[in-house]
């Protein structure tokens, strides 16, 4: 009796919990993501104080080149493969790789080692993050060639895996913006890839996702900025009419030097879209000045919206605030949690408890919650041609029905066959007279308007679908995201060939684990898909 009562009691509990979501989240999630940051920052400005020491650099590679010699000494048939100790729960990617099953080796790499204004480049550790670099760069009058727009993703990690910004499409990826890797291999030896030296292993370190070596220094691009980003937000009705305009403004009609500095589009409904064009711009004292991410503005693409009544509008936004625009609302992922956290006297009250923490929403998940937010919700960033953007709309709103959608143009460069693993860009996409073809993000990120309305949904089906379609038309997905492909319908999306060569000869074969290892779910996703059939 006193048994049932008590599960009754639970299960009233979760009930509740579950009605109030929003409630349980403003009133310990929220606070508990705030101090849980709070404790992480000041770590980090402790060490960063106390015990910086770019000169000690080499020690610190030293040592883990020992570390890896040390485990090259272990028996073969005992050895586990490698990889770094960094903990899951600080990655940004969002599935849970098991570092339990690697050997761990420490890469604790933190310091910005140094900047050359001649060359315009910066040499940093890898777990140097974009906030941390923006923080340096800025008042210096630089930022990183390519700056994202997540202040915790680190400088190393996006160089292995994929980085994207409203700049890309003069730009190209991140990893573009890379002139060379220092690293430690599978046999404790160091090297340094370039375009100069190394350039096989250079071309596949992108979207290798730490499969060929441990990173210990990077090189990257800086570029000159001006302290206002001059923001153009232009409401467009009829998907052709948005779809032509964006592809106009990121340059794939040709003419790259017409194009704004900085190019998005979010899309609200099929037909309806507001595009936004920025380019760098000095104080004018005639336009409006934008402090986009103080706690108590509105939610980022909540604003933008209210163009689509308005009209056009023009503003200035300083060049931080533009950078970490969808910072507090995480794009628009951050509404299915808090419905009204784009309220006004909710900003003004509890505004600055945002955004959630992502490394704080990780550390806590249990393997229910994993589940629950892999079946109902959509994460996702899709690499695609722009010249199919009308056709990528389309499908997703079959599959997720979920918007917004996010546009961010791309350049993606022909460097010939087998030349890493993203393909060459298809004949038809390329940009007349140019060694290039322009892409697009494709971000999908929310719950899906079939879960919403509770109707049938198969996440892997649904996803399966995607991904079929990304191959098809010669895009590939970011990895950093769930994917829900086998290893052969892997090394269809992307090259594997050059890579795999590159693994044989740097000697990461048997050191590291493979690319697809490294980035597929925890979870048995074709299980649960098969789950979904069933019910
Ligand atoms: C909320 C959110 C918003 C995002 N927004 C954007 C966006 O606007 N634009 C965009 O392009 N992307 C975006 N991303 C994706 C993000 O770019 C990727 O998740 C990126 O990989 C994050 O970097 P990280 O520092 O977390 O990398 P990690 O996940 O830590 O690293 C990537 C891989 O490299 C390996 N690695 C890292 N350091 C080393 C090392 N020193 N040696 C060897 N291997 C190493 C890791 O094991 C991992 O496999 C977003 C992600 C999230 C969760
Ligand atoms: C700048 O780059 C050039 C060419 O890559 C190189 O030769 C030169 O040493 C660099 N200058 C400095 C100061 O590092
Ligand atoms: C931004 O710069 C480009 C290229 O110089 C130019 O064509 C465009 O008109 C500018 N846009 C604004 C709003 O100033
Ligand atoms: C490690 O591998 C690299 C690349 O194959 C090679 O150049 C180097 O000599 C090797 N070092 C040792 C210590 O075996």
């Amino acid at each position: 009796m006193l048994l049932e009562t008590m599960v009754s009691f639970k299960d009233k509990c979760i009930e509740i919990l579950e009605e109030n979501r929003g409630l349980v989240i403003l009133l310990f999630c929220l606070p508990a993501s705030f101090f849980f940051n709070l404790f992480l920052q000041i770590r980090r400005s402790v060490y960063r104080y106390l015990f910086s020491s770019p000169e000690n650099h080499n020690e610190r590679v030293q040592t883990i080149q020992l570390a890896v010699e040390q485990w090259n000494k272990t028996p073969k048939m005992k050895r586990k493969l490698l990889c770094t100790s960094r903990p899951n729960w600080l990655s940004l990617s969002t599935c849970f790789f098991q570092k339990d099953k690697c050997h761990q080796v420490s890469v604790d790499l933190y310091d910005i080692l140094e900047m050359n204004e001649k060359n315009l480049t910066i040499r940093v550790e890898p777990m140097v993050t974009v906030g941390e670099i923006t923080k340096y760069l800025i008042p210096k009058g630089y930022t990183l060639a390519v700056t994202l727009e997540v202040a915790d993703a680190t400088l190393g990690g996006l160089s292995l895996a994929a980085g994207m910004t409203t700049h890309s499409h003069k730009v190209g990826l991140y990893h573009e913006s890379v002139v060379s890797y220092e690293l430690v291999l599978g046999n404790g030896s160091f090297v340094i890839a370039s375009a100069e030296e190394n350039l096989e292993l250079y071309r596949c370190l992108p979207w290798s996702h730490g499969s060929l070596g441990f990173l210990v220094a990077l090189t990257l691009k800086i570029v000159k900025v001006k302290p206002y980003i001059q923001m153009d937000y232009i409401p467009v009705n009829g998907m052709k009419d948005y779809c032509d305009m964006i592809r106009m403004a990121s340059g794939d009609l040709g003419e790259e030097n017409a194009c704004p500095d900085y190019v998005e589009a979010t899309i609200y409904t099929k037909n309806k879209a507001v595009v936004m064009t920025g380019n760098y711009s000095d104080y004018n004292p005639n336009l409006y000045i934008n402090h986009c991410t103080k706690w108590y503005k509105p939610w980022f693409y909540k604003y933008t919206e209210k163009f689509l009544k308005k009209g056009k509008h023009s503003e200035l936004i300083p060049l931080k605030d533009y950078l970490l625009r969808h910072d507090r609302s995480i794009f628009w992922v951050v509404e299915s949690m808090l419905p009204y956290g784009n309220n006004f006297l909710f900003r003004l009250l509890f505004g600055w408890l945002l955004p959630p923490k992502p490394a704080f929403l990780k550390f806590t998940t249990t393997p229910g919650v994993r589940a629950y937010t892999f079946t109902k919700q959509v994460f996702q960033d899709i690499v695609l041609p722009i010249r199919k953007l009308e056709e990528q709309i389309i499908i997703s709103e079959e599959l997720f029905d979920a918007y917004p959608l996010l546009v961010y143009p791309c350049k993606v460069f022909n460097r010939g066959p087998h030349s890493g693993q993203i393909k060459p860009p298809k004949k038809e996409y390329m940009v007349e007279g140019t060694n290039y073809a322009i892409y697009n993000d494709l971000g999908i990120y929310g719950v899906p308007g079939f879960v919403k309305r509770k109707e049938k949904y198969n996440p892997v089906e649904a996803m399966r679908k995607m991904e079929k379609f990304t191959t098809e038309i010669g895009g590939f997905s970011f990895l950093y995201a769930d994917i829900f492909m086998t290893k052969e319908e892997l090394e269809e999306m992307f090259d594997l060939k050059l890579y795999d060569e590159v693994r044989r000869k740097y000697d990461a074969e048997g050191a590291f684990p493979h690319l697809y290892d490294k980035v597929k779910p925890e979870i048995d996703v074709f299980e649960v898909g098969r789950q979904f059939k069933i019910d």
